[in-house]
């Protein structure tokens, strides 16, 4: 079962890239994650680049997207909702419609934010972004807050009660991916 992770903040010392790196520990055993980066290289979405000739970063995010056996999402809050780059990437492989290869992947959705909620708003607008791009979502959000409290310098999560929603969070992702794969086995 490979899973991977995506993160919807490019900086450095992103706590939700940080987040992830802590749910590559807590992962049960037969769940590989796959810290999966490329939100950066994407262009903005644009339909008149849909061609024959897809930018080659999209067609690695497709390409990558597509043969994973689920996706698991940390994303930060921006001014109350999903940064903009990770909006990018879902719009980029939703299509082409009805055809997108987040179309009944199973998908969940975590985050973390400096604030006291936690990203909870984004975490909300990305699950109900993610079914709309046809995604299976499983799982309710792991609202992270005082992220800089959580975390030690280099990065490594310090909160046993995340780390065990981490485990089953992925559990469940998991499960859900073997009980309705979403691709025929190669
Ligand atoms: C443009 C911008 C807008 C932000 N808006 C929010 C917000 O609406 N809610 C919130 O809790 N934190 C907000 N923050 C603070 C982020 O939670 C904080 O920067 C966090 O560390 C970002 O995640 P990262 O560490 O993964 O990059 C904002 C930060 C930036 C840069």
């Amino acid at each position: 079962m490979r899973i991977l992770a995506v993160s919807g903040s490019l900086r450095g010392g992103s706590y939700n890239t940080s987040l992830l790196r802590a749910a590559l520990e807590a992962a049960p055993e037969g769940v590989e994650l796959e810290l999966w980066e490329g939100l950066a290289e994407l262009p903005l979405f644009d339909e008149d680049l849909e061609t024959e000739d897809l930018p080659e970063s999209v067609r690695r995010l497709r390409a990558d997207w597509a043969t994973a056996d689920a996706i698991l999402f940390a994303t930060p809050e921006y001014n109350g909702s999903v940064p903009a780059g990770l909006k990018n990437a879902v719009d980029w492989a939703s299509r082409p419609r009805f055809e997108g290869v987040l179309r009944n992947k199973p998908v969940a959705v975590v985050g973390a934010s400096t604030g006291q909620f936690g990203a909870l708003w984004a975490q909300q607008d990305l699950k109900r972004i993610l079914g709309i791009a046809g995604a299976r979502v499983v799982g309710t959000e792991i609202p992270v807050s005082r992220a800089h409290e959580r975390f030690d310098n280099e990065g490594r999560l310090l909160d046993g009660e995340v780390f065990e929603q981490l485990r089953l969070h992925l559990t469940t992702l998991a499960s859900e991916a073997v009980a309705a794969p979403d691709r025929v086995a190669a």
